[in-house]
């Protein structure tokens, strides 16, 4: 008998290896499409295709160049500072630390979470200076970071970034954006053009006033002996379901020291921090500045008035240091929104931003090739 075809097969089986019988009705067998129907179904599968194309054309803001996105920020960021493969698109340059924090228990009023019942968390943390340059000159005048991470008993995690700066200059993305197109160096010269810093100041008056701010508070001499600031303002909820709004700063138990003004040597922050952290452990009170009804939450350039009720909530010690080649912290996300169960983000359109901009600049950093950091394991080892 000759062998069966593909057609005949299909008559024959039902796909699952039954005979059918011979005299199956008419209607299981599907009649052939027509052009006219074959033309219709392609055009609808080719709709379908667009519709699909489109949605990730219109969600990476391609219909939209105007539109503010997390790869914009990141691309101004490398046009600004270049690409350092490996490296944080902000706050490049930095160094590694760990140690933990102990609650005195005084934040359970204001917050339920984990972190404030009595007891010792580890943290693991990241000191840096803002800017894109992974090999900058250290300046005192540079704005100094923390990141931290705290890991809780739970398994929850709080991760919080802060700067040394008492208010932040800039009151959403879009300022922060325009400032940075504003910064970026002109061809020719290779400095940022001063009119269009000019024309950027007086379009954002709440960035003169936060500067003005921020130039009262002269810089300390160095990381151990300066306060770090939260400045976006978290919701605290408690046991008791009660909410509150807060700001968190870390005040140092380093005494100040007035900082130079000028740049004493290129590592000169990061080998006194390094010094500092190898003499003895440094220490930092977590303090919540609790908001009072009408104090603006949505605003990190404005402070909340002087005579806040402050709770000291514990201290943060940090007791080693280590370089950025070795430490995890390396790759750690410092998002401001990975918080634990009593504690919330506030309306601060920054919070959403950062959090969106720091996957965008994790993302790329993760998927470079990791270039020696400036801190290397040597020059924390001596
Ligand atoms: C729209 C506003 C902001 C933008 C666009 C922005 C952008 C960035 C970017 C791209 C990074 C690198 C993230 C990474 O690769 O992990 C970064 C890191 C950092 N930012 Fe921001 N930032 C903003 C606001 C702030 C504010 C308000 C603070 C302080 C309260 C802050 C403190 C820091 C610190 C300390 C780091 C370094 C953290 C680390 O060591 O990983 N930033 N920022």
């Amino acid at each position: 008998m000759a062998p069966l075809g593909a057609n005949q097969e299909a008559k024959t089986t039902n796909g699952s290896g039954e005979s059918l019988s011979e005299t199956a009705p008419m209607e299981k067998h599907s009649a052939p499409l027509s052009a006219g129907n074959m033309f219709a179904r392609l055009a609808a599968i080719g709709v379908l295709l667009l519709v699909v194309v489109g949605a990730f054309l219109y969600l990476g803001g391609w219909f939209s160049p105007q539109k503010l996105t997390p790869a914009r920020f990141a691309d101004e960021f490398e046009r600004v500072n270049g690409i350092h493969s490996g490296f944080r698109r902000n706050h490049a340059k930095g160094v590694c630390v760990r140690g933990f924090f102990d609650s005195n228990e005084q934040g359970a009023r204001l917050s339920k979470a984990v972190v404030f019942h009595t007891g010792r968390v580890p943290v693991i943390g990241r000191f840096s200076l803002g800017g894109g340059d992974p090999h900058a000159t250290d300046d005192p005048s540079t704005v100094r970071g923390l990141g931290l991470q705290f890991s809780l008993p739970d398994g929850e995690q709080w991760r919080t970034a802060m700067i040394n700066l008492p208010v932040f200059p800039f009151k959403d993305p879009q300022a922060f954006y325009d400032n940075l197109v504003a910064s970026q160096p002109d061809p020719n010269t290779h400095q940022p053009d001063p009119a269009k810093g000019a024309a950027f100041l007086a379009s954002h008056p709440e960035t003169a006033r936060a500067l003005a701010i921020i130039k009262s508070h002269a810089p300390s001499s160095g990381f151990d002996n300066t306060a770090y600031y939260g400045l976006n303002a978290f919701r605290f909820v408690n046991a008791d379901g009660a909410s509150t709004y807060v700001r968190w700063t870390l005040a140092p138990m380093q005494p100040y020291e007035a900082g130079t003004g000028a740049s004493q040597g290129k590592e000169l922050l990061f080998d006194g921090l390094i010094a500092s952290i190898q003499r003895q452990p440094l220490q930092w009170h977590l303090v919540m500045t609790v908001a009072q009804a009408g104090d603006p939450t949505d605003n990190a350039t404005v402070q909340w008035p002087e005579g806040r009720e402050q709770v000291d909530v514990g201290t943060l010690t940090l007791d080693s240091v280590e370089s950025e080649e070795t430490s995890p912290a390396r790759d750690i996300n410092f998002d401001p929104l990975v918080l634990p169960a009593g504690m919330a983000p506030s309306n601060d359109p920054l919070l959403s931003a950062r959090s969106a901009i720091y996957s965008q600049s994790f993302t790329r950093r993760a998927g470079e090739t990791k270039e020696p950091s400036e801190i290397t394991s040597s020059e924390v080892r001596r």
